[in-house]
């Protein structure tokens, strides 16, 4: 960690106005805020990485949901590690590297009790906001223990090149799925899918409809849908499935900007012939599962058997089109924004 002198302020990044579809640059604010000293039992935090993910953009909507929404004119909020530049708590030193919940700024004083530390010799630092963090957990518990992963499973997993999809499949794999299939919008993410992390097949779901590319890719049907997307690929993943087929309701970021109701599924009604089971998930659910995962989880990433990607945004003050480029499709694995220092 360079030293630095901690600043009289700093920035964070504020909701300006809730959007009506697509979020514009207009709709948030770059504030600059006094920087606070800490007061017992408090730690402050020179943020170095900020993650960006697609349910912040539910949080930008007045919607009660599983996490509050974001208040207008207040700073936003989200995943960031970051190291320790102050502290009036007990076990936390200066230069202690730690992952907390008030991303958005450039610094944040907080509650010690809010902020677990993290060891930056184990795994690169931004590894906690991704393959060691929420999204990698999301695929872990999502297809383990909501999915009910089998051996010999044929899975299918939209949004295959993000975060979240690109570990399902691999996780899939490792844990003897027969056949993994992915969805992602271009066909440089689709060459990488099967090239570099080891899917059986993958589609540009831009390029044609997705149930005819996913019948193509998937003759024999698939037994468990990781649903990143909703809508089409919802509907196309319905009709492949084989009978007594699991779909794990992980997320519908083809809804996220939508300003109407999605056109399908329409054929919801074949999950009473097959025998479907569709469940709906939350990270926060699993937290039972946290030393199984990181245990499990990291022993394949010091192997070299999960490949993990990141893109990454230099610079806070592009952090808002950072979170506008992961809705738009732009990275490939983790979107993170790193910031100076
Ligand atoms: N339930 C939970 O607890 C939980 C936790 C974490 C994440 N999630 C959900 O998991 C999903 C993936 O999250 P992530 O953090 O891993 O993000 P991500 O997949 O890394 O990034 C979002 C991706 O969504 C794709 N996308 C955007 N618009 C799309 C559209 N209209 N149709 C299809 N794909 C579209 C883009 O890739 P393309 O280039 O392929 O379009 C983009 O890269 C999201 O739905 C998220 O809400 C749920």
């Amino acid at each position: 960690m360079a030293e630095q002198a901690t600043p009289a302020t700093a920035r964070e990044w504020h909701l300006a106005a809730r959007p009506q579809g697509w979020p514009v640059p207009a709709d948030f604010a770059l504030v600059e805020v006094p920087v606070r000293t800490p007061e017992p039992g408090e730690i402050l935090v020179r943020n170095a990485f900020l993650s960006v993910d697609p349910y912040m953009r539910g949080r930008m909507n007045d919607v009660k949901s599983y996490a509050p929404p974001y208040q207008l004119g207040r700073a936003m909020d989200g995943g960031a590690v970051g190291y320790v530049v102050a502290s009036g708590a007990e076990g936390f030193a200066p230069g202690d590297a730690v992952l907390h919940g008030l991303g958005w700024r450039e610094y944040t004083t907080l509650d010690a009790r809010h902020a677990v530390k993290v060891d930056p010799d184990a795994a690169p630092l931004s590894a906690y906001l991704g393959a060691l963090g929420m999204p990698g957990m999301t695929a872990y518990a999502g297809l383990l223990a909501v999915g009910g992963l089998k051996e010999g499973d044929r899975v299918f997993v939209s949004g295959a090149a993000g975060a979240v999809g690109s570990m399902v499949g691999q996780i899939a794999r490792l844990k003897g799925a027969s056949l993994v299939v992915g969805s992602a919008g271009s066909a440089e993410k689709v060459a990488k899918l099967v090239d570099e992390y080891g899917f059986d097949a993958a589609f540009d779901y831009k390029a044609a409809p997705v149930a005819e590319q996913l019948a193509k890719a998937a003759p024999e049907g698939i037994d468990l849908y990781f649903d990143n997307v909703g809508g089409d690929h919802l509907e196309a993943a319905i009709g492949a499935l084989n009978v007594h087929g699991r779909v794990v309701l992980c997320g519908a970021i083809a809804q996220y900007n939508a300003t109407s109701a999605p056109a399908g599924p329409r054929n919801l009604a074949l999950a009473i012939g097959k025998r479907l089971r569709l469940e709906g998930m939350l990270v926060n659910d699993h937290a039972a599962l946290q030393p199984q995962f990181v245990a499990e989880v990291s022993g394949w990433l010091k192997s070299g058997e999960l490949r993990t990607e990141e893109t990454v945004v230099d610079g806070f003050e592009n952090a808002t089109e950072a979170f506008l480029d992961l809705l738009r499709g732009v990275n490939t694995g983790k979107m993170v924004v790193r910031l100076e220092g």
